[in-house]
Formats: C-alpha cells, structure tokens, sequence
C-alpha cells in the first residue's frame, strides 16, 4: 500500500468515527449541530492519524485507540473554534465554512468550544483499554492541551509580547507542537508502549510541530484562500509577530527543512517508521 492510501484509510477511519460518535449524541439544541459543524467540516486530521500510527508503530491494535484519536481531534477543532472568535483572530473562515461564530453566534461558538474539550475526555474514558492505559492518556491530554500546553501558547500568543526567535519557538512549541506531542504519544499510551517509544515519538511529533507551525504562517503570507480552507493574510491584519514576518519566507523554509530532518532523526530506533518520515516530508511541502 502506498502512503497517500494509507493516509486516506486513516482519515476515513477517523471520519467515520467521529460522524457516529456525533450521530450517536442527542440532539436537543442548537449546541451538538455548532459542534458537528465544525468537527465535520473536513480537516487534514493530522493529529488522529498520528495517534493510530504511533499506535501501530508499538505493536497497538488501531480500533482500541479511535476514542483517543479522536479525543486529540475533538480538543484541536475546539481550540480551532475559539482561535477564530473576535476576542482572538477574528477570522471568517474555518475549514472551508463560515467560522461557528459567524453562523451560530459567539456565545453558541464559545459553548461548542466548552462542550467539545469536555468530550473529548469523556469519549477518552470510554475505550475499550485498561484504566490504567485511559488514566495515562488522560493525563497526557490535560496537561498538554491545557496551560502548559496549547492554552499557554495560545494565552503568549494573544499578549503578543514574542518578538524574538527564542521567545517564538517557545510559543509555537506550546501552542501547536503540545497537541502533536499528545496525538503521537497516546499511540503509544495506548499501545502499552515503552518509555523509549513515547520519549522518541514526543520528539518527533514536536519537531514536526515547529515546522508545521512556520509552514502554516508561510501560507499565512503566500497561500490561497480556496486551498486552505481559511483566510490568508490574517496574522498581518493582527500583527501578529510570526516567522515568516521575523525571518522572511526563504529562511522559514530552511527551517521547516532542518526542523523536518530533526523530526526523522528521532524515530532512528523505530524500524516500522516510513510513514511518519514520508508524512513529515509531506506536510513540510503542504499548500494546504
Ligand atoms: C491549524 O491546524 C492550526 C494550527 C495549529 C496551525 P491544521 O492545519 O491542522 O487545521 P485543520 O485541522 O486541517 O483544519
Ligand atoms: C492556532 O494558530 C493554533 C491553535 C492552537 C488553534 P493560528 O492562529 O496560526 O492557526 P490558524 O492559522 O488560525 O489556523
Ligand atoms: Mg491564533
Ligand atoms: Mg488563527
Ligand atoms: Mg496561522
């Protein structure tokens, strides 16, 4: 099988989850179809599709480990919802669709928001794994989704102090590289994988972090609307200090090159690794 099919496999395995999983949920207010709206609006579903490699990659069974997929997937969508309100970017479009605020109003997007953090973690307790595994995951999700995680980056990156290339990757590093770190981590979790296995996919997923990052302030400045599914120009409008307005976009893409041979280089100890390399190379070249 070749990469690109193994990725669609994964990401129809993840949308099928997901679409059941909010099928299977009442539907009583305008609240759940805010959250659908936004979890099945699309999306590359990087972050699921590295928690079931890393779960395959430690000898993991793929179908035990969807409720943590999609956990990460749940927790990334309400962080997208709350990082286009007015209060923050101020953005318009999302997944190629009017961002939730602008459909449901910025109370009902806030409440999307509120409500797919927390399932996320229910969903998490609700797989088919021991509860010491679920214990392990959870953990890992809270911490790295939360202050010292992602809410941290995003709190830095809203007081807009980061004027210097340390200051940056700092922010970058929670705000975008946390997250990947929990998705390829839980694979692992969930596969009762070793210390060394978690330690090396951490690293790598937070190599690819950092360059997925500058990757997308790089389209922020030089990609199409239609491709990414959301505006471009928008880190100017706020002026927002980011790599590509710090270093200028040739030196960004050097740096999405050494970050994504840095990412490689952690998964040395890993035989079955293609996958992850092709798909590190891959998302180092995206236009979307
Ligand atoms: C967008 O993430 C936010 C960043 C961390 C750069 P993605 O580019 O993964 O967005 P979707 O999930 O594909 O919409
Ligand atoms: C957001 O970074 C990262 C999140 C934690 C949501 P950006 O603000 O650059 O993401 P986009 O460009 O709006 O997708
Ligand atoms: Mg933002
Ligand atoms: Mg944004
Ligand atoms: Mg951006």
């Amino acid at each position: 099988m070749n990469f690109e099919a193994i990725l669609d496999r994964d990401q129809a395995l993840i949308e099928d989850f997901l679409r059941k999983y909010m099928e299977n949920s009442p539907q009583y207010a305008r609240l759940q179809e805010a959250m659908g709206y936004s979890l099945l609006a699309g999306g590359k579903r990087i972050r699921p599709v590295l928690t079931l490699e890393a779960c395959r990659m430690c000898g993991g069974a793929v179908e035990l480990v969807l409720p943590f997929a999609c956990a990460v997937e749940m927790i990334h969508t309400y962080s997208l919802i709350h990082d286009d309100l007015p209060a923050m970017d101020d953005d318009d479009l999302r997944r190629g669709r009017p961002t939730s605020h602008k459909v449901f109003g910025e109370a009902a997007a806030i409440l999307a928001g509120d409500a797919l953090l927390t399932e996320a973690f229910f969903a998490m307790s609700q797989a088919e794994l021991s509860p010491e595994r679920i214990a392990q995951g959870t953990a890992c999700l809270a911490l790295r989704a939360g202050h010292l995680g992602m809410v941290g980056g995003q709190a830095l990156d809203l007081a807009g102090r980061a004027s210097t290339l340390p200051e940056l990757e700092t922010l970058q590093s929670l705000k975008t590289g946390a997250l990947l770190q929990a998705a390829a981590e839980l694979g692992c979790i969930a596969a009762g994988g070793t210390l060394e296995q978690r330690q090396a996919l951490s690293g790598y997923a937070e190599k690819l972090g950092q360059a997925f990052q500058i990757r997308d302030d790089m389209l922020d400045v030089m990609g199409e609307q239609a491709q990414l599914g959301k505006p471009v120009g928008s880190d100017a409008e706020q002026g927002k200090q980011t790599f590509a307005s710090l270093l200028g976009l040739d030196a960004c893409a050097k740096q999405v090159e050494a970050l994504t041979t840095q990412a490689v280089e952690a998964l040395a100890s890993f035989e079955r690794r293609e996958f992850l390399v092709w798909l590190a190379q891959r998302l180092a070249q995206r236009s979307f």
